[in-house]
């Protein structure tokens, strides 16, 4: 399998003529552990928000991820998502690694996961997010979520 510069998957940002294809890999994600966006509307809403970019292996569009940049220089990321017919196969955590070297100078990035995502957890804590706390019914689906976090010091991967 071949990446590009430094092994990385590219980066493209979304932009609102992207709401199909977003909504897509949405639609075949969405369950009990990942909370999808289910309407254009809710994507225009969060591209405004934030940069939601596009992973693209050559030129096809395998997963995406959301990136919200804070006032105080700490980072967001939400709604990290592979393809499922390109999952298990180290995209999840070369993608991973994309994001996180745009992130590198924030002193903090955080993100939500659901506590029976183990996979999303493992992979998260590998490059040494910590479970700060769970938190019941967090999107109001009567679902709990844990808050990992990073902090300063280098991300290991
Ligand atoms: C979570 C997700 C992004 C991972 O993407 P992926 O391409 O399948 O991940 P990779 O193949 O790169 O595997 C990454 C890591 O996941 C973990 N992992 C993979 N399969 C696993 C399994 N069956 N059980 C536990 N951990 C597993 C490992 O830590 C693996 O690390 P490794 O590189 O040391 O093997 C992907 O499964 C996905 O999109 N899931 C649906 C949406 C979702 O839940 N997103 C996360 C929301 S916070």
């Amino acid at each position: 399998m071949k990446f590009g510069k430094k092994s990385k998957i590219s980066l493209e940002i979304a932009g609102a003529d992207n709401a199909s294809d977003y909504l897509l890999l949405e639609k075949l994600v969405g369950g009990k552990t990942y909370a999808a966006l289910a309407s254009e509307k809710e994507f225009l809403e969060e591209i405004k928000k934030a940069t939601v970019y596009f992973f693209k292996n050559k030129d096809e569009i395998i997963g995406h991820i959301t990136y919200r940049l804070n006032k105080n220089g700490s980072v967001h990321l939400g709604g990290f998502a592979i393809d499922p017919k390109y999952q298990g196969q180290g995209f999840g955590r070369k993608a991973m690694e994309t994001i996180l070297d745009l992130a590198k100078n924030a002193p903090k990035i955080d993100l939500v996961t659901h506590p029976d995502n183990l996979k999303a957890i493992s992979l998260y804590q590998s490059f040494g997010f910590k479970i700060t706390e769970q938190k019941e019914n967090y999107y109001g689906d009567g679902e709990p979520r844990v808050i990992l976090v990073w902090t300063s010091g280098k991300i290991a991967s």
